[in-house]
């Protein structure tokens, strides 16, 4: 404990009196650079559909993308991150249109990567669900999520989206030990500088709905995803999962979902001290959206919450907030 002195020499209330007094004391400050923007792609031409459960998002062709990659880049947000919108008709059990060169996510980088080279980074989701006729991450055999097939086929899935020129392969199925081989997979292909950002922490959470309705695999999903993704009583589990992810390979660790996991933020920020990324996702996106279209709250709660990431050690924050706040925090 550190003694600062008492009352009434000491008033904390000095530092506030004035603006210029409260920056010169601020400890954090949100910026762009905090942000990564998700962009939802769909087939088609010249589409922009409205995701029902996401207010202000939509599901974009990739003829349309630049409308959101643009206002990134200029806003200078580090990265995007692109998730499919896959017809129904190429889904099927092994989720084999996830290895299709010619898949959305694999259209959209190429010309993400062909149009705006290095100036914005891509980071794609490893996991089969939006390709999956059941709504899992992985193969099933009788009820089972199987582990070890699942990886083999993420490992391809990897492959082929660094081969398409992603820079962050970002694992989001909670299988075990899949870094380590995406890893050696990466490296043995000549992609030894992709970068890997785990999704060592991903519990089983109830605020992920209206992300599976945008990417239509909420009425496909059988179950639940509980013997794969985190148990939200857990603790201790969450620091052996990053534990694990970084002596396989993980250059970066995502907590998700964010605002009910601050707690576990700061305690892997302050135990393995590298990047650890926030996710807020979709049911807490929507929370608030709704709260302030319904003026319950002021717009300025959107980066109150984002900062709190911030103070509790994230790096950065996934938040479909990202390209609508960016112009704010200039
Ligand atoms: C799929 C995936 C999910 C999200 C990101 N990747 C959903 C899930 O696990 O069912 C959720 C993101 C959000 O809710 O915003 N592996």
């Amino acid at each position: 404990m550190i003694i600062t002195g008492k009352y009434p020499e000491l008033r904390l209330r000095r530092t506030r009196q004035y603006d210029w007094s409260r920056r010169l004391v601020k400890e954090n400050s949100l910026s762009a650079n905090d942000l990564v923007q998700p962009i939802f792609l769909v087939d088609g031409k010249n589409k922009k559909i409205p995701v029902k459960s996401m207010p202000n998002v939509f599901r974009y062709s990739i003829d349309r993308i630049s409308q959101e990659v643009d206002k990134s880049v200029s806003n200078k947000i580090p990265m995007i991150s692109l998730f499919p919108f896959t017809n129904h008709k190429l889904k099927n059990n092994l989720g084999t249109e996830a290895l299709n060169e010619n898949n959305l996510v694999c259209k959209a980088i190429k010309l993400i990567k062909k149009r705006y080279k290095n100036s914005i980074g891509i980071m794609c989701d490893v996991a089969l669900d939006p390709y999956t006729s059941h709504g899992h991450d992985g193969i099933i055999n009788e009820n089972k999520i199987l582990n070890d097939e699942t990886v083999e086929i993420l490992i391809k899935q990897s492959l082929l989206q660094a081969e398409m020129g992603c820079d962050v392969i970002a694992p989001s199925d909670m299988m075990d030990g899949r870094i380590g081989k995406i890893r050696k997979a990466l490296d043995k292909n000549n992609f030894k500088d992709v970068q890997i950002l785990s999704y060592a922490i991903k519990y089983a959470s109830n605020f992920y709905g209206p992300f599976r309705d945008a990417v239509g695999s909420k009425k496909n999903l059988k179950g639940d995803k509980k013997t794969y993704q985190m148990d939200y009583n857990n603790h201790s589990e969450a620091i052996r999962e990053v534990a694990l992810d970084i002596k396989e390979g993980a250059d970066m660790v995502m907590v998700k979902p964010g605002m009910p996991y601050l707690d576990i933020i700061k305690e892997v920020k302050e135990n393995f001290k590298l990047p650890v990324l926030a996710y807020q996702v979709s049911g807490e996106y929507s929370i608030i959206s709704n709260a302030i279209n319904k003026k319950l709250i002021n717009r300025d709660a959107i980066i109150e919450i984002l900062t709190a990431f911030k103070r509790a050690g994230a790096s950065a924050i996934i938040t479909y907030f990202a390209n609508q706040i960016a112009k704010d925090l200039k």
